[in-house]
């Protein structure tokens, strides 16, 4: 393939969701091959110490190559950990045939510019059953289990994880220096999440269980909370569909293939209207995520926690930024 070729689709693969938007990927191609790697400099070691939600972001870029590779009529093959030396080599993509790209891929790779996380809250319609058991179909082909949070004890169990991991967040100096560092007020940043793109209101006073991640705690004093109308009716509580997706294992290779298996989540739900956003607070912390593992009795490992659902009518969060294609895309030398 000509590098402008490659081009292309790493700037589809950069697209991916990736933990704070620190995008912690980079790339090598040669004429037939696409090399992908974590950026270690791009590390949040304070969240993320073991790098497994960046190896995961990674993951989620790769089958996003993989599925523009395809709506470009390449079949193409992933080789996981290709170089036992180097294990931020996460993956290698050969194109091993040209093939007439079919309406789904096309309809796939074109969900890739229109996916983006939505946190606002959901409409009240539910998610379809049907639309599930075809995303539990596309995880376990990666070998992950993706288990809709539906049992009220395990909801309560999830909800009272992700409260008790965000007070621990919010009570960690380290954690917010970070978190403050990878926030941007500036619409044009490359990178790091925008304000604009998270409610500007505090996660706790929505009409939800479920508590988003709280990008600007502390910097919200000047908002001066508005006086309840007495006569407004009650808010309507959210109901979103939560779904925990994991593996058996919990080393690189699964940490890849959980991205990959995400990416075909976010995808498909993106063609059927469906939005997404992680709510993996209770999975960064070593001790609520192996709570969660007793409290919902899961055999495996948690990697996401997602909450799934129709956007309201408008909303239409910021697009976060992504760095450009020259800056994270080389030439490799061919074998
Ligand atoms: C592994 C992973 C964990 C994430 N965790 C959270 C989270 O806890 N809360 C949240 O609001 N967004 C979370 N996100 C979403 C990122 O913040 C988002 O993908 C990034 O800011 C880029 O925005 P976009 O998805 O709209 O392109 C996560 C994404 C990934 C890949």
């Amino acid at each position: 393939m000509e590098h402008q070729e490659w081009a292309t689709v790493v700037e589809a693969a950069t697209r991916a969701p990736s933990i704070h938007n620190t995008q912690p990927w980079r790339f090598a191609a040669t004429a037939d091959r696409l090399d992908v790697s974590l950026d270690r400099d791009r590390a949040l070691p304070v969240l993320d110490p073991t790098g497994r939600q960046q190896v995961i972001s990674c993951g989620i870029a790769v089958e996003f190559a993989v599925v523009a590779l395809a709506a470009a009529g390449r079949v193409s093959e992933v080789e996981l950990l290709p170089d036992a030396d180097d294990q931020d080599h996460l993956a290698t993509i050969r194109v091993i045939a040209d093939i007439e790209p079919t309406a789904e891929d096309r309809e796939l790779a074109a969900a890739i510019d229109r996916r983006q996380t939505v946190r606002d809250p959901f409409q009240r319609r539910p998610v379809p059953v049907e639309l599930l058991d075809r995303l539990q179909a596309e995880a376990g082909a990666f070998g992950c289990w993706f288990k809709p949070v539906t049992r009220s004890e395990e909801e309560v169990a999830t909800v009272f994880l992700i409260d008790r991991a965000e007070e621990l967040e919010q009570g960690d100096p380290a954690y917010l220096a970070e978190l403050r560092s990878w926030v941007r007020t500036d619409p044009t940043a490359v990178d790091g999440v925008p304000v604009d793109a998270v409610p500007s209101g505090d996660p706790h006073q929505r009409p939800s269980n479920w508590s988003i991640r709280d990008f600007v705690v502390g910097t919200r004093e000047h908002a001066a909370a508005q006086p309840a109308d007495p006569g407004a009716p009650p808010p309507e509580v959210e109901r979103p569909v939560v779904v925990l997706m994991g593996t058996d294992g919990d080393d690189r290779h699964a940490w890849v293939q959980s991205g990959r298996a995400l990416a075909r989540v976010l995808l498909q739900a993106t063609v059927a209207g469906v939005a997404a956003s992680p709510l993996t607070q209770a999975l960064d912390w070593p001790a609520t995520r192996s709570r969660m593992r007793t409290r919902l009795s899961l055999v495996g490992h948690p990697q996401m926690l997602l909450r799934m659902g129709y956007p309201a009518e408008g909303s239409t969060p910021a697009r976060s930024g992504r760095r450009p294609v020259e800056d994270v895309l080389t030439r490799a030398p061919a074998d």
